[in-house]
C-alpha cells in the first residue's frame, strides 16, 4: 500500500471535524446515534467536497491549472465549495450548471448555493434544455484552453479516484475519534450520490483493516445503480492507494428506496427528517441529500432493522446552504 501521506493534498478543511453524540434524536429512534459534523469542514460554508477538493486541488497545481471547471445542477454544493476553494487559492471558477426539472422554482434560481457561487466570483454557464453537460464541459475546456488559460476538469461531484482520497483521510479521522471516545460502532450511514464519499470512506475503512459496515442512502438512484457505481469507484481508488481491488468485494451496500421521483425533488420523508433533526439537535440537514440520508436511517430504526441499542453514525456532508433555494417545501 502507498504512503497515504505521500498523496498531494492542499490543506483546506478544519479538521477533525466533530464526533458527536445525539442523545434527543436517540430517545426518539432507539437507537444510539452519533454525526460526523462533516457539515462543519469550513470552505465556504464548508460540506463534503471540501475534503475532496484538497487532493483535487493539488492535482490541479500539479497540472499548472490556472482555471477550475467543473460540472452540477444548479443548486450543486460541489460547485460552491469548488468556487470558494477557487477564491481562496487564486484559480479562476468557471461552473457549468444545469436545471433540475421537478425542483421549486420561488428560490432556485436566486438563492441558495446559486447566490454564493456569484459571491465567490465564479463564471456561470447555465445550461439550455437538453443540452449535454459533460459535452459543454469538454467544449468548454477547448475554448478556455485556446484563450490561452490553463483548465482544470474536475468531474461530477468531485468523484473520481482523487477526490475519493478526502474520504480515505476521513475514515481514519473517525476511526481515531471512536477510539479516542470508547465507541464501538455498528453501522455508518450517509447519502451517496457521485459516490465519491461513500467509496473514499470504503477505502479507507478497507485499508485500516476496519469492517465497520456503511450503508449509502441513494439520492438519485435505485440500489442497483448506486451499488454499482460505488463498486467501481472504490476498485479504482483502492488501485490508486495500491491495494488490491479485490478487497471491495461485499463491502458495497446501498438502498435506493429513499430518493423519491429523482434528484433535487423532496419527499414528505426528507422534509420530516430536516425538521425533526432541526427540532431535537438544531443540526441543519439539507434537502436534496442529507435530508434524504437521514429519512433512511430514520425508517430503518423505526422498522428496527436497526436495532434498539445499536450505535449508528450518520455523516452529515453538509448541505444546508440550499434550504435556501427550497423555502416553500418548507
Ligand atoms: C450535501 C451533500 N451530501 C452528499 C453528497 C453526495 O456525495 P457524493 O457525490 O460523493 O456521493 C453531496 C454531493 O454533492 C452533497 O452535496
Amino acid at each position: 500500500m502507498k504512503d497515504f501521506n505521500t498523496f498531494p493534498r492542499r490543506v483546506i478543511s478544519h479538521g477533525p471535524t466533530p464526533l458527536e453524540s445525539m442523545p434527543r434524536l436517540s430517545q426518539e429512534l432507539g437507537c444510539n446515534l452519533f454525526v460526523k459534523r462533516d457539515d462543519c469542514t469550513g470552505l465556504g460554508g464548508g460540506g463534503n467536497k471540501t475534503r475532496k477538493l484538497e487532493y483535487l486541488l493539488a492535482a490541479a497545481s500539479d497540472a499548472g491549472a490556472d482555471t477550475l471547471v467543473t460540472i452540477g445542477g444548479l443548486q450543486s454544493n460541489h460547485a460552491r465549495q469548488t468556487a470558494a476553494a477557487a477564491a481562496k487559492f487564486g484559480f479562476a471558477c468557471e461552473l457549468v450548471l444545469e436545471d433540475v426539472e421537478g425542483t421549486p422554482k420561488q428560490d432556485y434560481y436566486n438563492n441558495g448555493n446559486i447566490l454564493l457561487d456569484k459571491l465567490f466570483g465564479a463564471n456561470i454557464h447555465y445550461l439550455e434544455d437538453q443540452q449535454d453537460c459533460l459535452e459543454f464541459a469538454d467544449q468548454l475546456m477547448i475554448s478556455l484552453a485556446e484563450a490561452g488559460k490553463k483548465p482544470y476538469l474536475i468531474p461530477v461531484g468531485g468523484s473520481n479516484e482523487i477526490g475519493s482520497l478526502g474520504y480515505v483521510r476521513c475514515a481514519n479521522e473517525v476511526l481515531e475519534q471512536i477510539r479516542g471516545q470508547d465507541i464501538r460502532l455498528d453501522q455508518i450511514v450517509l447519502a451517496s450520490g457521485s459516490a465519491g464519499t461513500q467509496a473514499g470512506l470504503l477505502a479507507g475503512l478497507i485499508a485500516a483493516g476496519a469492517d465497520i459496515p456503511v450503508l449509502g442512502i441513494a439520492v438519485s438512484r435505485d440500489t442497483q445503480a448506486q451499488q454499482t457505481l460505488v463498486q467501481s469507484l472504490l476498485e479504482k481508488t483502492l488501485e490508486h492507494m495500491e491495494l488490491d481491488p479485490e478487497l471491495a468485494k461485499g463491502r458495497v451496500v446501498a438502498d435506493g428506496s429513499y430518493y423519491g421521483q429523482g434528484y433535487g425533488i423532496t419527499t414528505p420523508e426528507t422534509i420530516e427528517a430536516v425538521t425533526l433533526c432541526a427540532q431535537s439537535e438544531g443540526i441543519l440537514l439539507d434537502p436534496v441529500y442529507t435530508g434524504k440520508g437521514m429519512a433512511g436511517l430514520i425508517d430503518k430504526c423505526r422498522k428496527g432493522i436497526f436495532s434498539a441499542g445499536k450505535n449508528i453514525l450518520f455523516l452529515h456532508t453538509g448541505g444546508s446552504q440550499g434550504l435556501f433555494a427550497y423555502r416553500e417545501v418548507f
